[in-house]
């Protein structure tokens, strides 16, 4: 019974006073510390369920780019090889022979299937043939850090798109073969059915070895992270009652309500 010793020690502070000034100090000082302790309840939920929902969209966004890079090393190390093979010089299917462009009409399909925005793809580009890869100024940014650390194999984070928080992963593109330029130099040389259906105007004058473009996954956090925010505001009330409650418990157990002697006139004045 050593736990009653500190609550008849409160008992006597409140009930010494006894006067109405007493217990509202006290009554006070406790919705504080209910505030204060509430928020650093809800707060510490928030960072931790925060912590989670990166993580899970660290493990979505890895998992999607790798299986798109793979799929994308299959076209190029296997799929390209054969086609090639079949057709004829002249003969120009870009379904059949570019890789960039399966990837890209295999996404919109998988993007459809998927419904909504939660997880976008990006060949961000400066310079494209299809304006729908133009980097926007994120990307841009994401390119010129490849260009400027030509080791870096990837980059992933937290990023801001569409106002809203995203984790990306992306990889470079680089120009690695001289029979890119084929396509991307110089718009005399590329195919007369490349130049009627993108122009000469954007896409071309790449330079061998230069980092152009770069493979983004985004994994939207924002159910996430309002499932986060939602459950911290539940936290915080579901705290501070619970507080208000035990408040209410003390005030009613421990308060000796029975009036209190009158002072003597000495001791009052
Ligand atoms: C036969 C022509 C051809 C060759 C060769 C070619 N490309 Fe392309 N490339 C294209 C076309 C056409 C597109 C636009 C596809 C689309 O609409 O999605 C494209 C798109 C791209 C894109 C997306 C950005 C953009 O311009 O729209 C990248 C990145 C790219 N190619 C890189 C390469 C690299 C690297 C190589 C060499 C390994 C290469 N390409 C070889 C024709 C070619």
């Amino acid at each position: 019974m050593g736990w009653i010793s500190p609550i008849l020690a409160l008992e006597l502070k409140l009930c010494g006073g006894r006067t109405m000034k007493t217990y509202g100090r006290f009554i006070i000082i406790f919705l504080i510390l209910a505030v204060l302790s509430s928020l650093m309840i809800s707060g510490l939920g928030y960072w931790s369920s925060k912590g989670r929902a990166v993580e899970h969209a660290r493990v979505k966004a890895e998992m999607l780019h790798n299986y798109l890079s793979a799929s994308m090393s299959f076209f190029k190390n296997h799929q390209r090889s054969a086609v090639m093979e079949l057709l004829g010089k002249e003969d120009f299917y870009p379904e059949l022979m570019l890789g960039f462009m399966v990837t890209r009409m295999t996404w919109d399909i998988f993007a459809k299937k998927n419904g909504g925005d939660l997880v976008d793809f990006s060949q961000a580009t400066n310079n494209p043939l299809n304006e729908s890869n133009r980097a926007i100024e994120s990307e841009a940014k994401i390119i010129s850090t490849f260009l400027e650390n030509p080791s870096l194999p990837k980059q992933a984070g937290i990023i801001e798109r569409n106002g809203e928080q995203h984790y990306f992963v992306a990889t470079p593109v680089r120009v690695w073969n001289e029979k890119c330029l084929q396509c991307h130099g110089d718009p005399d040389d590329a195919p007369r059915f490349q130049t009627e259906m993108y122009g000469t105007e954007h896409g071309y004058g790449w330079v061998l070895e230069d980092v152009v473009s770069s493979t983004i996954v985004y994994v939207s956090m924002k159910t996430e992270l309002h499932t986060a925010w939602i459950d911290a505001i539940k936290t915080f009330f579901i705290s501070f009652i619970s507080l208000l409650i035990t408040l209410g418990l003390l005030l009613f157990f421990l308060v000796d309500r029975t009036p209190a002697a009158i002072p003597d006139e000495e001791t009052y004045y």
